[in-house]
């Protein structure tokens, strides 16, 4: 796996076909010759379209992950180089494989460690990190980091937030910030899910369908967020407020924007015994 994440040309070819199996937007077609190899290799179908049951998956979705976050940022991808990773001491929560790690590390980070809760994705993520001397990944639940307060220059939680209750975990990432530090998240906007729908791929569609209507439920009866969900802008911002974090920067969500985020800060005057608790 990490030979085949240091090929871009497979990388985008593996890329190419998961967008497509997943229904979501193509934008650059690879060379006839990328597939061929792909196919070769036995990695996806002679048909193009899914992927063999050796290759599997959840490997293909760290090629997407790969491609979007270390090999060709798109807009979402971007979005953290607007973060100050020189020297600094990085918390990534619900790191997955250790793509945003990644990132960080190659803006310049100093030292990064990741946490969660999925055991298959941290091997995943040591294998490809294997030999990264400033990085570390442990298993480890957002809402209750085994960490004490104060202690990280920059938090990062990419689309790791809106899959659980997120006012108890933006407030757990909250206090192992360092007063004066920098939290940066992408989270997921309502069209992430409503897209799902339009793919026409029935189980896509269950799914978006199911996640828009617990949270219009949820909405209704006036229950705090939690399980997945998609935030709102105005969510967001009361989130952190209730985790007494600044907005330094708030990237609006475009129509038709899956994702979007923000850039917070924990105020160089906020006590570790005014945080936490639960909102909305
Ligand atoms: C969509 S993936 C994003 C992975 C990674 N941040 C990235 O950008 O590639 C969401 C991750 O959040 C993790 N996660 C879900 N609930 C969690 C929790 N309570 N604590 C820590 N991680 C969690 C999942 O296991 C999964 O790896």
């Amino acid at each position: 796996m990490p030979a085949l994440l240091a090929d871009r040309a497979l990388v985008d070819g593996i890329d190419y076909v998961f967008r497509r199996f997943h229904g979501i937007k193509v934008e650059a077609v690879p060379p006839d010759s990328c597939l061929e190899e792909l196919v070769r290799r036995g990695i996806i179908l002679p048909q193009r379209t899914a992927f063999t049951e050796a290759f599997g998956l959840a490997l293909a979705y760290v090629c997407y992950e790969w491609r979007r976050q270390v090999f060709c940022p798109d807009a979402w991808g971007r979005y953290i180089e607007r973060v100050d990773f020189r020297d600094k001491t990085v918390l990534d929560v619900g790191c997955g494989t250790g793509t945003t790690l990644r990132r960080c590390l190659d803006l310049g980070a100093k030292r990064c460690i990741g946490v969660d809760v999925n055991s298959a994705s941290l091997d995943l993520g040591r294998i490809l990190l294997a030999g990264e001397p400033r990085v570390e990944m442990r298993m480890g639940d957002g809402r209750t980091l085994a960490f004490e307060n104060d202690v990280f220059d920059v938090v990062v939680c990419r689309v790791a937030l809106n899959l659980m209750r997120a006012d108890e975990m933006l407030s757990e990432m909250a206090r192992v910030l360092r007063p004066g530090g920098v939290m940066f998240l992408v989270v997921h906007h309502a069209w992430y899910y409503f897209s799902m729908i339009l793919t026409g791929k029935p189980k896509r569609m269950r799914y978006g369908a199911i996640i828009l209507a617990c949270d219009v439920a949820r909405q209704i009866l006036g229950r705090p967020t939690g399980g997945e969900t998609f935030l709102t802008r105005r969510r967001l911002k009361r989130l952190a407020a209730h985790a007494h974090l600044r907005p330094r920067e708030f990237w609006t969500p475009r129509t038709f924007d899956a994702y979007f985020g923000a850039i917070l800060e924990k105020p160089a005057d906020v006590s570790p015994d005014t945080m936490g608790g639960a909102a909305c």
